[in-house]
């Protein structure tokens, strides 16, 4: 198999913002589009995308996973961002469109296909690197994946960090340039200790990592952090930590201390888990503070992690009933 997100779809489904309106939508080559090399995005980072996934069912239909909390994440980023006001409905259309076009390439799970809805400030202006870009583009890329981790579901190594992952009004925007501040930490994480990510932790209130939000099983309860703009709202989170409520389960969005977490962690039957759209939930085995390692109840996979990522998983393959309505038929 492929690298996540290296294989994409031979074409993507784009608008563009011009003249204060949006085009309608087309269907272009996913390797072709054109840009001023003094477009806003190069200079002044005014870009947001998204990260949700359709599924192939056994009966053959194609399933698109919370397409419009992930639709209306973008929405909010690109406020945030000052790009241009996203039509919600044209970008629907657009991601069924594009989803509908390659239904045939979107693999049977566990694979499962990728979409990528991206939106970038696309006017030629330098000289506007304190005003919004007043043109965009908005692409809705797909690429069929497998496991984002490469191990699969093998715990993975964390190394818990005293620093921000980004500026901290700005954590909430799914924004390439939070990806860009978290990189050299990670490389740095994974050079001195083999950790897999850094568990972003500022002045030791336990945050998410580089690319997934991260949360703490003891016994029946799970604890992750309550949400503020720091950091990102995950959809897969909110997803979890619904059918952990559903199973029963003591859900405690609150401020989790590095203090705290590394002695709950270390209990018998303790657990700890990434969730995001590309990570789905894997669980995490190890945490590295202060050049120590803490070892993750038994540093195997446990079996809360396994039966929360099955129940999602038979959710969005179809093998369970959709309660709370979160797949979308395209
Ligand atoms: C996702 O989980 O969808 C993300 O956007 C994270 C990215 C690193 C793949």
């Amino acid at each position: 198999m492929s690298a996540f997100g290296t294989v994409f779809a031979p074409e993507m489904s784009l608008a563009r913002y011009e003249q204060g309106q949006w085009s309608a939508t087309e269907f272009v080559n996913s390797d072709s589009i054109r840009l001023h090399p003094g477009a806003h995005v190069l200079h002044y980072s005014s870009t947001c995308f998204e990260g949700l996934k359709a599924f192939k069912h056994q009966d053959g239909s194609i399933n698109i996973f919370r397409m419009e909390q992930n639709i209306a994440r973008l929405a909010q980023s690109s406020e945030l961002l000052s790009l241009p006001a996203v039509n919600a409905e044209q970008l629907k259309q657009m991601i069924i469109d594009i989803v509908k076009r390659y239904a045939a390439d979107v693999p049977l799970p566990p694979g499962s296909m990728y979409i990528r809805p991206t939106h970038i400030g696309t006017e030629a202006s330098i000289g506007k690197a304190a005003a919004p870009s007043s043109t965009s583009l908005l692409y809705v890329l797909l690429s069929p994946v497998g496991d984002y981790f490469t191990g699969g579901s093998k715990p993975l190594r964390l190394l818990l960090a005293n620093e921000t992952r980004c500026a901290s009004h700005m954590g909430v925007v799914k924004s390439g340039g939070n990806y860009a501040s978290a990189l050299q930490p990670i490389l740095k994480a994974r050079q001195s200790v083999q950790a897999d990510q850094v568990l972003f932790c500022p002045n030791g209130d336990v945050q998410e990592t580089g690319a997934a939000n991260f949360l703490l099983i003891d016994g029946n309860e799970i604890i992750t952090k309550s949400l503020d703009s720091s950091f990102l709202h995950g959809i897969t989170r909110h997803s979890i930590l619904t059918l952990a409520r559903d199973r029963g389960m003591t859900v405690s969005e609150r401020a989790l201390s590095v203090d705290e977490l590394l002695e709950r962690a270390q209990k018998t039957g303790a657990e700890a888990a990434l969730s995001g759209t590309a990570a789905v939930l894997t669980p995490v085995g190890t945490l590295i503070h202060d050049n120590k390692e803490y070892t993750v109840g038994n540093g195997e996979a446990g079996p809360t992690t396994n039966a929360l990522r099955q129940a999602l998983n038979d959710i969005q393959w179809g093998k369970a009933p959709d309660t709370h309505g979160w797949l979308t038929k395209v």
